[in-house]
């Protein structure tokens, strides 16, 4: 393909003009103040994607991308089946991605195993329940069997690719996975909705690191948010609250080697959404007033109190 971008001082305005490949692409935006870093990263980060989305309309098998294998921690309950139909309606708008689905459970869950044939993504579904050791501790680490049976899943496998940790609750825009796909060795960017600070990132100012912010800095030398980092991939430690950290430490990366994404970190592209808990249901749909209706076919898919 070939790109070129250029830029020129028309009459008090920027305008920036990218030929990809015969067409062309005309962007126009006053001209900023010198201190504006921040809205000429995110013109950058405009240009560079359109560029990118050129190249992957003209190529419909996407082959030429880098995967995405996104590795979701999951576990039965009456709001899985809505989490997941979420995320996975948000992965059919990514092209060149994987599904790793690894369930805290010691036996297949049909719902889930039908639902991820419905989506028609590539996929793998894996069964990684929690040792029994930590079912029991006050503080559980959540999603940590899942994740690293994932992991060992795309380790014995993938010869490239990126590795994302996507929690089946959160809420991803689409612009994340081309964020990530492009990492080197890690990617960061904000999560929002952390609970007490709002957001948790990197601190940048003019363009380089100076920090972190997260409500909870805890003695870690990444603290980081689950869904804010990307990379080839590693281990986690069964440590509650120090997941990302013991993940990011045991890659023997340091400060300099991150990638900051997301217009360097001034966009949220990913918001840790908690779903209000449902308990299972009462069994009353059962009654045998219901044979015969369509409550036998719905009972299916809501998850009643065992009986
Ligand atoms: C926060 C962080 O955002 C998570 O990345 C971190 O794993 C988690 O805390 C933690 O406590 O370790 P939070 O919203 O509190 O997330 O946790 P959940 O969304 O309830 O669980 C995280 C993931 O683990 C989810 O994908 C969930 O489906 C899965 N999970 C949760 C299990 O597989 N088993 C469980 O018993 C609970
Ligand atoms: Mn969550």
């Amino acid at each position: 393909m070939r790109a070129w971008a250029g830029q020129q001082a028309v009459g008090g305005a920027v305008v920036v003009v990218l030929v990809v490949g015969g067409l062309w692409w005309a962007v126009s935006q006053p001209t900023p103040p010198p201190e504006c870093g921040a809205s000429l990263a995110s013109l950058k980060d405009t240009l560079v994607r359109a560029i990118r989305e050129e190249a992957q309309r003209r190529d419909t098998t996407h082959s030429h991308l880098p995967l995405i294998y996104v590795i979701t921690p999951t576990y039965a309950r009456p709001e899985q089946i809505p989490e997941l139909t979420r995320l996975g309606q948000t992965l059919m708008g990514v092209p060149r991605v994987h599904w790793v689905v690894a369930e805290d459970a010691h036996v297949s869950n049909m719902r889930v195993v039908t639902y991820l044939k419905h989506t028609g993504l590539p996929h793998t579904y894996l069964l990684t329940p929690m040792p029994e050791e930590y079912r029991n501790q006050t503080m559980q680490p959540k999603g940590v069997a899942n994740r690293n049976g994932g992991l060992a899943w795309v380790r014995a496998r993938a010869t490239e690719g990126v590795v994302f940790f996507a929690d089946d609750d959160n809420a991803y825009d689409l612009r994340l996975f081309e964020e990530m796909r492009y990492t080197s060795r890690v990617s960061m960017w904000p999560v929002g909705l952390i609970i007490g600070s709002g957001v948790s990132t990197p601190v940048l100012r003019n363009g380089r690191f100076v920090g972190w912010y997260d409500a909870w800095i805890g003695g870690r030398t990444f603290p980081v948010d689950m869904a804010g980092f990307a990379r080839p991939d590693a281990l986690m430690p069964f440590k509650p609250g120090h997941e990302e950290d013991g993940f990011l430490r045991s890659l023997g990366i340091s400060q300099s080697d991150i990638e900051f994404k997301a217009a360097e970190c001034t966009q949220i592209y990913v918001w840790h959404t908690q779903t209000k808990k449902n308990y299972p249901y009462s069994r009353q749909i059962l009654s045998p007033k219901f044979d015969g209706t369509n409550l036998r076919v719905l009972q299916r898919d809501i998850m009643l109190q065992p009986g």
